[in-house]
């Protein structure tokens, strides 16, 4: 696929269809992936690709959970605590997503709906990095995962990163193979786009002079 379209079709998808996403395309898209640039070429990332019965347990064991609050290994920042900027980004994409439907209570329905059921995906990326990290490796895995979405986008494939199936980080190394001394950092929910209104939300961006400065 020509990169723009790569580019512009990536968009995070919050119902998918049961199809199953083909191990070897897993491979693939992970293996391109790699091509990520890192601190030394460290390359601090694994990937714990849970689909099947794994992943079934793992939304099992959400959905028996989802009242609580989470405790994801990265603790969530308090949203008074961001930039301005920051903050003003986050209501904007809020108040769109929910005027998206046709009512509140239907956006909101949806939304939890999503977000309890880990987005229906039939496979999930879980992203680590080791315990002892240095902040660069955070840049890292964001570079590795980005990399990541566009390859499987570029096979026509959708994806979600999203901190929803990160927030017991105890029940993902229960059914998986992560061991303690990594940390969970993100998951990326990723097959087939189903044909519904959550996926039909396009986010936007600021304009690029509010982010781009330059000097000459
Ligand atoms: C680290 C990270 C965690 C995210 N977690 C969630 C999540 O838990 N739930 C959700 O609906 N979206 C989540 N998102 C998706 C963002 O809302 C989305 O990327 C943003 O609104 C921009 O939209 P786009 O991805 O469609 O371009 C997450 C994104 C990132 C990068």
């Amino acid at each position: 696929m020509d990169f723009k379209k790569v580019l512009n079709n990536r968009h995070s998808v919050r119902d998918f269809k049961d199809t199953p996403v083909k191990i070897d395309l897993i491979k693939e898209i992970v293996q391109e992936a790699q091509k990520a640039p890192s601190w030394v070429n460290s390359q601090p990332w694994k990937v714990y690709a849970a689909t099947g019965k794994t992943l079934e347990n793992i939304k099992q064991a959400y959905l028996d959970k989802d009242s609580q609050k989470g405790y994801p290994d990265f603790p969530v920042m308090h949203r008074e605590d961001w930039s301005k900027a920051a903050q003003t980004n986050m209501k904007q994409w809020r108040h769109e997503i929910v005027h998206h439907f046709d009512d509140f209570d239907q956006a909101h329905e949806k939304m939890s709906f999503a977000s309890s059921h880990l987005y229906s995906a039939p496979a999930m990326l879980f992203i680590t990095i080791p315990k002892n990290s240095s902040k660069w490796s955070i840049f890292d895995a964001g570079a590795f995962s980005q990399t990541l979405m566009l390859s499987a986008q570029d096979k026509g494939l959708d994806t979600i990163p999203n901190y929803t199936s990160v927030r017991f980080p105890d029940v993902v190394r229960k059914f998986t193979d992560i061991p303690d001394d990594e940390t969970l950092v993100v998951g990326i929910a990723i097959g087939y786009a189903q044909d519904s209104i959550i996926n039909t939300y396009r986010s936007k961006r600021v304009p690029v002079d509010d982010i781009l400065k330059i000097k000459d």
